[in-house]
């Protein structure tokens, strides 16, 4: 029997959509308004699930409450209130596209979380706009 548990997380952040080696028009054609080259910002919301067999002695897939703890420390303290492009090292030479953070915040969970429970991010860019990552 395997379970999915979630854990629902927040953050602020600024970001700007560009390549270096296009012009802000051909920019602005691709990224549209997320190309603004003075940045702006989006409320994310982080979904982020982990499926395995519940433990036999505390009935849980995974302590909710470590779960939390380590969004906190590996995704919020790191981008909350940041400016994505420039202050986060994983995004300097990364375009950060919501694909792209559920991507890296994947990549953070992953080691932290035990090794035969399967992990997925999701992440709202926007109410409407969403991407899901599991590894694949
Ligand atoms: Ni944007």
């Amino acid at each position: 029997m395997r379970i999915t548990v979630h854990r629902k997380a927040h953050f602020n952040a600024a970001h700007r959509l560009y390549r270096k080696d296009w012009d802000d028009d051909r920019n602005f054609e691709v990224f549209g308004k997320c190309s603004n080259p003075h940045y702006h910002g989006h409320n994310y919301e982080l979904i982020v699930s982990v499926t395995g067999e519940p433990n036999l002695e505390t009935g849980f897939v995974m302590d909710l409450k470590i779960l939390k703890e380590l969004i906190y420390d590996e995704v919020e303290e790191a981008f909350d209130h940041k400016n994505l492009n420039v202050e986060v090292p994983e995004f300097k030479e990364l375009i950060p596209t919501a694909e792209n953070i559920a991507v890296v915040i994947w990549n953070k969970l992953r080691t932290k979380i035990q090794e035969d429970h399967d992990l997925e991010v999701t992440l709202y860019e926007t109410p409407r706009n969403f991407v899901s990552y599991k590894g694949e």
